[in-house]
C-alpha cells in the first residue's frame, strides 16, 4: 500500500517523463476498456481470463501500470499511487459484481419466496377525455362509422381553401389561426381530414375523426389553446338531410339519455349547405332557470355544428356532386364533456390533477 503524502510538494522533476498527466490518460483508458470488457463476459473462463489480464501478478494490465508509477517523478508518486489503488479496487468490485451476476441464474430459485404475498402495482387510466372520446366513438361504431385521423400541421389548401374559404374570405377570421410560416398552420378544425379521405378514397364513406386542434386564445374557462374535436362524414348516393338528422339524433340521445331534446338551428359554414347547429336542452336547470349559468337561461346548450357537404367541396376532390351526396359534423369533445359531468372550466382537463382525473373512470 502506498502511503499518502501531501501533493504538490515538489514540482523539480517534472521535466522528467512518463509525467503524471499521461499517467492519469493511461488509468482513465483502462477504467474505459474494462467496461467495454466486462460487457462481452459471458461465462466463468471468460471472468477469469478478465482477471488475469487486468490483475495478473506478471502481466496484468493493472500491475504493469504500478511497475510504471516506479518510474514517475518522486513528487507525483502520491498522486499516482492513489489514483492506482482507486482503479485496483474498482477493477475488483466489477469482477466481483460480474461473477456475482454470471452465478445468479442457479440461485434464483431460492431467492424467491412465492408463498410471499404480490406486489400490488400502480395501474394508469386513460384521461377523462381520451375516456370520453372513447365513448363518443363507440357509438358511431355501433352505426357502422369507421374512424380516420390526419396531420395536425396542416396547409391553408387542406385547413381552408379545399373546405370552400376562398383566400381572404372573411369567414376565416371565425378560426383564430396559429400560422407557422410559409403555408403551414396549426389545424383550426378536424375538418381537413375530410378532404384528405375524399381524396384517397370512393363513396361510400361514413368515418368519425378525432383529433386535436389549435386556436389562438387566450385560456379561460371556455377556451384553451389546444382541444380536441370529433368531426364526421357520410357520403353516398341518395343521402339526404334526414340521414344527418336521425344519425346526430340518435347519437346525442345515446350520450345524454332517450328523452332527451334536440333541436336543429340554421347556421353558416363555408364547407356545407345547408347548415345547422345543433342544440341540446340544459340540462343542468332542466331549461328552467332564467339564471342558469350553463345555458344562460335559453333552456338550450349548443352542441355540435353540421350541415350537408357543399357541391364545391365535393368538386375540389372530384366526386360528382350529382352522383353523391354527403353530411358532416363536427363537435368539441371538452365542450360536451364539460356539460355532461357539469365541469365548470375546460383547463381542468389539462392541469393533471389526479384529484379531478381519478373522478373519471372507465365504465
Ligand atoms: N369545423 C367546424 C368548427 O370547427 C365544425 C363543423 C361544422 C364541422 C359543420 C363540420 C360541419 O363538419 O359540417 O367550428
Amino acid at each position: 500500500m502506498l502511503r499518502k503524502r501531501s501533493a504538490g510538494s515538489s514540482s523539480r522533476s517534472k521535466t522528467l517523463l512518463p509525467d503524471l498527466k499521461t499517467f492519469r490518460t493511461a488509468v482513465d483508458a483502462l477504467r474505459t476498456k474494462l467496461d467495454g470488457e466486462c460487457a462481452g463476459v459471458r461465462d466463468a473462463d471468460g471472468l477469469e481470463d478478465l482477471r488475469n489480464r487486468y490483475l495478473g501478478r506478471k502481466r496484468g494490465s493493472v500491475t504493469l501500470l504500478f511497475d510504471q508509477m516506479k518510474t514517475l517523478p518522486a513528487a507525483d508518486k502520491p498522486a499516482a499511487g492513489q489514483m492506482l489503488n482507486v482503479l485496483k479496487t474498482k477493477v475488483q468490485e466489477k469482477l466481483a459484481a460480474l461473477e456475482e451476476s454470471l452465478r445468479r441464474p442457479a440461485t434464483r430459485g431460492p431467492e424467491i419466496d412465492p408463498t410471499l404475498p404480490g406486489e400490488r402495482l400502480a395501474w394508469g387510466a386513460a384521461h377523462p377525455l381520451r375516456i370520453f372520446q372513447r365513448e363518443i366513438e363507440s357509438i358511431f361504431e355501433e352505426m357502422g362509422f369507421g374512424i380516420e385521423d390526419g396531420p395536425e400541421i396542416e396547409s391553408d389548401y387542406y385547413n381552408f381553401e379545399a373546405l370552400n374559404f376562398p383566400p381572404h374570405h372573411p369567414a376565416r377570421d371565425d378560426w383564430d389561426t396559429i400560422y407557422l410560416g410559409g403555408d403551414l398552420l396549426l389545424r383550426t378544425h378536424t375538418s381537413p381530414v375530410q378532404i384528405r379521405v375524399m381524396e384517397k378514397r370512393k363513396p361510400p364513406i361514413r368515418i368519425i375523426i378525432p383529433g386535436k386542434v389549435y386556436r389562438r386564445e387566450t385560456p379561460d374557462p371556455t377556451h384553451a389553446a389546444m382541444f380536441f374535436q370529433v368531426e364526421g362524414l357520410v357520403v353516398d348516393r341518395g343521402i339526404t338531410f334526414a340521414h344527418l338528422k336521425g344519425t346526430l339524433e340518435h347519437f346525442l340521445k345515446r350520450l345524454f339519455g332517450d328523452k332527451l331534446k334536440t333541436r336543429f338551428r340554421p347556421s353558416f359554414f363555408p364547407f356545407t349547405e345547408p347548415s345547422a347547429e345543433v342544440d341540446i336542452e340544459c340540462l343542468a336547470c332542466g331549461q328552467k332557470d332564467p339564471a342558469c349559468r350553463v345555458c344562460n337561461g335559453t333552456g338550450w346548450k349548443e352542441i355540435l355544428g353540421s350541415g350537408m357537404v357543399d357541391p364545391q367541396v365535393f368538386k375540389n376532390v372530384n366526386i360528382d356532386p350529382e352522383q353523391y351526396s354527403g353530411w358532416a359534423f363536427g363537435m368539441g369533445v371538452e365542450r360536451i364533456a364539460m356539460f355532461a359531468y357539469g365541469i365548470p372550466d375546460i383547463r381542468h382537463f389539462y392541469e393533471n390533477d389526479l384529484r379531478f382525473n381519478r373522478q373519471f373512470q372507465l365504465k
